[in-house]
């Protein structure tokens, strides 16, 4: 187990990168394998999950080459295996190639996925899709063994709009005979990103980023192209740190579109910032004002950035209330929050309480998961002393190279094993 440790309180400046984003990479590897023969993916972000696949794809048989963050795919002699479970397991995203390869073969077999432990997160959603299409579903223990003699395109409505059932469904529609119409789709930017991917490739996808996606199956791709978009919750923590230390902190690979609504919360809270192109300048802010923040599905605010939002909220004055409305776990940070001096409380199981401003002191803490890991990393960086964050495995899973960007920009953090 690997040991973050942080000496808080330097204020950063400087030029931090953004990466590509963790939730579209790890959409377009599984993706890949339903080009005709070779496909690229640049910008990469160099994180586990990202790692995971690619032995995943390489057990396909699956030739990849990587240079820089760029990945040359070559699927050209590819099989379709079972996917075992210690792959599987190491995280959410695995799923994806229940779509991919159901479209590209007619069957998969593969473990249930895993991911951070933020609440149930069942896959219903993906699967009644799949039987919709006319695929067979079995479930033996934790295995999935999806199989279709002809997938058939039909119109599907979710119940709700996920994010991951979104591209799943996608990813299957392409190997659908006729038309696979997706309503209340997701809409978050990681879908627009997947297809473009898809449309690279030659498959006909049609509102990607509204309420309503059409895609037209086809088997008759090409090789595809696509970059992955710039992280926005790795851009959102990062503007987060420079609000609360920044000296004229600039963050480069910004998309103001996909930040509105964490924008829109600074700016409520008190806090200024410049965007110049495509880079944010932003510096340390005091007299920070309580706010109230709902988690939404895209455009609303970012569950994935309610957690790092929650350590800034504790430098505010007043009482600000988050309430969380996609998962019912994701209040595990607020613990080791408040053993570092913050006063959180959580009403209900959805609803967090912060009281602020507070100083925080730097402790022994332990992350819990990714984006509550990152919530812990920021209050690091603002305490007094030292602290160490435990399981920081779950941190380097979705920021890459944290602690080097940090360091160059003038924090005092190393990592240890
Ligand atoms: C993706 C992101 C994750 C982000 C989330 C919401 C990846 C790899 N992960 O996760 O970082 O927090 O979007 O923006 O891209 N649900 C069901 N049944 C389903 C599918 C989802 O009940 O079949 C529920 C989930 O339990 C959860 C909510 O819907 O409570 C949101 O899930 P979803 O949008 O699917 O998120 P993920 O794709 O898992």
């Amino acid at each position: 187990m690997s040991k973050i440790t942080i000496e808080g309180q330097h204020l950063l400046s400087g030029e931090v990168n953004i990466s590509g984003a963790k939730n579209s990479a790890v959409a377009l590897l599984p993706a890949a394998v339903l080009s005709n023969k070779k496909s690229v993916i640049y910008n990469v972000p160099e994180i586990k999950d990202i790692d995971y696949l690619i032995k995943i794809m390489e057990l396909l048989n699956c030739k990849i080459e990587q240079k820089d963050n760029n990945l040359y795919i070559d699927n050209s002699e590819m099989i379709n295996i079972p996917i075992p479970e210690e792959l599987s397991v190491q995280m959410r995203a695995s799923y994806y190639f229940m779509g991919a390869l159901l479209a590209k073969y007619g069957k998969v077999e593969i473990s249930f996925p895993g991911g951070c432990n933020i609440g149930a997160r069942p896959i219903d959603i993906h699967i009644k899709s799949f039987e919709e299409l006319g695929a067979k579903v079995e479930i033996l223990k934790n295995r999935y063994i999806i199989t279709a003699d002809n997938l058939v395109g039909k119109t599907i409505y979710f119940d709700f709009p996920s994010v991951g059932a979104t591209i799943n469904v996608m990813l299957a529609a392409t190997g659908a005979k006729g038309t696979t119409i997706i309503e209340n789709a997701a809409m978050e930017p990681e879908i627009v990103n997947v297809a473009s991917f898809l449309i690279n490739m030659g498959i006909k996808v049609r509102g990607a980023g509204t309420k309503r996606i059409e895609i037209d199956g086809t088997k008759k791709t090409k090789n595809g192209v696509v970059e992955v978009f710039p992280d926005r919750i790795e851009s959102g923590t990062y503007i987060i740190i420079g609000a609360l230390l920044g000296e004229n902190l600039k963050i480069k690979g910004i998309i103001k579109e996909h930040l509105e609504a964490l924008l829109f919360k600074l700016e409520e809270i008190g806090i200024e910032y410049e965007i110049e192109g495509d880079t944010m300048t932003i510096s340390k802010c005091n007299n920070l004002k309580a706010t109230n923040i709902k988690t939404l599905v895209f455009p609303g605010f970012p569950t994935d950035l309610q957690q790092p939002m929650t350590t800034l909220l504790t430098q505010a004055k007043g009482i600000s209330v988050i309430e969380e409305t996609i998962y019912e776990n994701r209040f595990k940070n607020t613990y080791d929050l408040n053993r570092m001096g913050a006063i959180t409380n959580i009403v209900t199981l959805n609803k967090l309480e912060i009281k602020g401003p507070r100083k925080l002191k730097g402790t022994k803490v332990i992350a819990t998961d990714l984006r509550g890991g990152a919530s812990l990393l920021i209050a690091g960086l603002i305490a007094d002393g030292i602290t160490e964050i435990d399981n920081c495995e779950y941190i380097l899973r979705g920021y890459s190279h944290i602690t080097t960007k940090l360091r160059s920009i003038g924090a005092k953090i190393e990592i240890t094993e």
